[in-house]
């Protein structure tokens, strides 16, 4: 999935670092930014017990499914006679909240689905929604259906990377049919476990081997950048959200994080890292961010001995929406904690 952060293609350069620590086999590995899971899903394969956790709803999914769950569910008290995701494929689109508002659908200027698209993720949203409280699938396989359909969006979805803006004219893979697959969920044969809470309310809670920290570390918050598919993970159904301007974002006041406001950044990073119960504490920061490096180093040296390693990377710059890479400087901190 295209995310800001993501750390797919550092994954290699966090492991080097890992697999270094003298921990026990099936160590507790705490991904407590997990975003797209992509860190957390490495170190699953790799054997470590996974726990895994993202304030934001889509993320949760991601982590329940890609995480938590070990196999692909069954889907039994449906009785369909059709493999669930095909069944999914096939619905008839159906016009509701997401078409009326997010693509073209008569005369609208929200261009973020194509009016096909929308009205598959209506009727598939639904269904799953319909489905969950008439008790016919589980938790475990409500999550499964929410992260495929998030999965998906994200391919069709017609923006550059973030949802805090559409495209003015068709990217040609929001034309493509939206489909769902199934996911990559495999048993690792650990208990791994996914959260959704706020992560300094949480780090204080679980002792674990390896505290993994990824916060975001520029001032775009993840609740507005994302908020389409967080919309479509929470749904519509309990209360229609107030959405409002060019982009129909909908509030997020309630979901902003303190790592995103200069201001509050450092403090709960320091609040964080305090609170934490963890042997070693390893933390991407990016040399762009609004804590400064002397600073985190600072704060992390509160608790123990730390180790820098630096490597350049090329990132997407979503920022200026014209796909273009920059050079920056990924870091990573590990802390080996002694008080
Ligand atoms: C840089 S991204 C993580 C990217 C992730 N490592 C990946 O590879 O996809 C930061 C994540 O932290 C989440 N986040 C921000 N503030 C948070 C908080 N206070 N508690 C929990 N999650 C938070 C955001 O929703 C976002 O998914």
């Amino acid at each position: 999935m295209r995310y800001y952060g993501c750390k797919t293609k550092l994954l290699d350069y966090i492991e080097d670092v890992v697999t270094t620590l003298p921990v026990k086999k099936g160590a507790i590995f705490f991904d407590i930014f997990s975003g797209t899971t992509a860190v957390g899903q490495h170190f699953k394969k790799l054997g470590y017990t996974v726990y895994s956790n993202d304030f934001l709803e889509f993320a949760y999914s991601l982590a329940r499914t890609n995480i938590e769950t070990a196999k692909i569910p069954k889907f039994k008290k449906l009785g369909l006679s059709d493999d669930i995701i095909d069944h999914l494929n096939k619905l008839k689109g159906k016009a509701g909240f997401i078409t009326k508002n997010y693509s073209p659908f008569n005369g609208n200027k929200r261009q973020y689905l194509s009016v096909e698209n929308a009205k598959k993720v209506d009727v598939i949203r639904e269904n799953i929604e319909n489905w969950k409280n008439s008790k016919l699938i589980s938790e475990t396989e409500y999550y499964y259906l929410i992260a495929s359909l998030i999965n998906a969006i994200s391919l069709v979805a017609n923006v550059t990377g973030t949802y805090a803006a559409f495209l003015k004219s068709w990217d040609r893979r929001a034309l493509k049919n939206i489909t769902l697959e199934h996911g990559e969920v495999f048993d690792n044969k650990k208990e791994n476990r996914a959260f959704r809470a706020d992560a300094n309310d949480l780090v204080g809670m679980h002792k674990v081997d390896i505290l993994y920290l990824d916060p975001p570390y520029n001032a775009r918050q993840f609740a507005s950048n994302y908020f389409f598919l967080e919309l479509v993970a929470e749904g519509w159904f309990r209360k229609i959200p107030e959405i409002y301007g060019n982009a129909g974002m909908r509030p997020y006041e309630d979901q902003k994080s303190d790592y995103s406001i200069s201001r509050k950044a450092a403090d709960a990073l320091l609040d964080l890292v305090t609170k934490a119960k963890a042997k070693y504490i390893l933390l991407s920061y990016n040399d762009e961010g609004i804590i400064p490096i002397p600073v985190l180093k600072k704060i992390l040296s509160t608790r123990g001995e730390v180790k820098e390693y630096t490597k350049e990377h090329k990132r997407y710059r979503a920022i200026n929406q014209d796909g273009s890479k920059i050079i920056t400087k990924e870091h990573l901190f590990l802390l080996t904690v002694k008080k």
